[in-house]
């Protein structure tokens, strides 16, 4: 059966805990035969990583911390459960016995888009070695081929719990991008606003597609680095209908 702990903090200003060896690069690292430590930073709305593979029958140490307010990081069908503070590091552990896809969600209402907020664990058999999934497979392609692969990687995990994989968002809470992103992408004085909304969020009413929106988007400069934003925009600029809208070279910021 998983094991569990209560939650451990260890209190430090967010940007310490952030800026150390293991939430600098969270993810899933590989201590021992049978152990492994997975380091999870929650925000709003998304987990990072928002998908954890690991192995059955390992210990697995969790810990997790969150950038902004107060989450929840559970398991759903595991024992693993706990609460996120911001400044601090929470502990969980849990050995899986099978191969199993369980749901991660946040249980901590924590905004806006807190029901979209999950993620998952995916007990394997086996561990994939390391660099075998996606990105460390070359295929040829040209400069932009990447910079869209990158950028979709970044909205898949910081931007589809809102706006949705399909760019379509949800009508009413959070505004669609697809279709509506060109008309700035191809402005020369508007197209200079986009960097801005990821770099400073939003705030207010604004209207796009017929549907009314008041919401809140967080801001993601201190969330992003300036090469994720820019990837997350060309991205966004050129998927589903948004088919060239940006010219090639991507968005400097
Ligand atoms: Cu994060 Cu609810």
């Amino acid at each position: 059966m998983p094991g569990r702990v209560p939650t451990t903090p260890q209190e430090a200003p967010i940007k310490t805990i952030l800026r150390s060896k293991m939430f600098a690069h969270p993810g899933v690292v590989q201590l021992g035969p049978h152990h492994y430590r997975v380091s999870v930073v929650a925000q709003q709305f998304s987990f990072d990583p928002s998908k954890i593979v690991v192995p059955v029958n390992a210990k697995i140490d969790f810990y997790i911390t969150s950038r902004d307010v107060v989450h929840g990081f559970l398991g759903l069908g595991t024992d693993v459960n706990a609460e996120i503070f911001p400044g601090y590091v929470s502990h969980v552990f849990a050995t899986f016995h099978k191969p199993h896809k369980y749901l991660l969600a946040c249980d901590q209402y924590c905004g806006i888009g807190h029901q979209h907020m999950t993620g998952e664990v995916d007990v394997v058999a086996k561990m994939p070695p390391p660099n075998a999934s996606g990105s460390g497979k070359k295929t040829p392609g040209t400069a932009s081929a990447s910079l869209a692969q990158a950028g979709k990687s970044v909205f898949k995990s910081n931007c589809a719990a809102c706006h949705q994989a399909s760019g379509k968002g949800i009508p009413g809470s959070f505004p669609p991008l697809a279709g509506t992103v060109p008309a700035y992408a191809k402005s020369a004085t508007r197209r200079k606003i986009l960097p801005q909304i990821l770099l400073y969020g939003m705030h207010g009413k604004i209207k796009a597609k017929g549907n009314s929106y008041d919401g809140h988007m967080p801001a993601w400069g201190d969330k992003l680095s300036n090469k994720q934003i820019a990837a997350v925009l060309y991205y966004v600029a050129t998927a589903w209908s948004n088919k060239k809208a940006e010219p090639s070279q991507g968005y400097r910021i």
